[in-house]
């Protein structure tokens, strides 16, 4: 039974629920919102990154991209699986240093705090293959 005034509530975990079994994960993931690149990740690095580096290869910077999962693991220390700490790309993203800040501030490009908490977590949570984890357990 499902009462009237939780109704939308109910929809709106069964549409969700729909969504998670499209790509193969179980409901019981919403718990704790997993972070999935393409989802949560791609659509800031597309707005805050790709313009230096992304798909353009005349554009792109320090011969990094990060529209592809190639790309992003091409480099090593610029992402060290399970650890933002020790993630270039996470220390580029915190830097004090605006020399070292990413994006550049003066490209007028910034990300928000919550987009860099985004990255921690993502970053926290993926394995060396780029398989990234969705709820806490690795995937096989
Ligand atoms: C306006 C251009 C521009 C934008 C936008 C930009 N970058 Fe960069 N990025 C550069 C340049 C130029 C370099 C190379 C010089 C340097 O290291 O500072 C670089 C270097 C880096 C490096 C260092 C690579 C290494 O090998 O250590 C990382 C990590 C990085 N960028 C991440 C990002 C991220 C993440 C974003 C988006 C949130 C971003 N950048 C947005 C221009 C940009």
């Amino acid at each position: 039974m499902i009462k009237r005034n939780s109704y939308i509530k109910f929809l709106a975990v069964v549409l969700l629920g729909i969504s998670f079994q499209l790509v193969g994960k179980p409901v019981s993931a919403l718990q704790d919102r997993p972070i999935d690149f393409n989802r949560d990740i791609r659509p800031i690095v597309s707005d805050k990154c790709f313009s230096c580096h992304g798909p353009d290869d005349k554009q792109r910077k320090a011969r990094l991209r990060f529209d592809t999962r190639e790309g992003l693991f091409s480099k090593s220390g610029v992402i060290v699986p399970g650890d933002s700490s020790k993630s270039r790309l996470f220390q580029r993203i915190t830097a004090r240093d605006k020399d070292q800040l990413m994006p550049p501030p003066d490209s007028g490009y910034a990300l928000t705090a919550n987009e860099i908490e985004l990255f921690r977590k993502w970053l926290d949570l993926c394995d060396a293959v780029g398989v990234f984890l969705q709820d806490g357990a690795r995937e096989a």
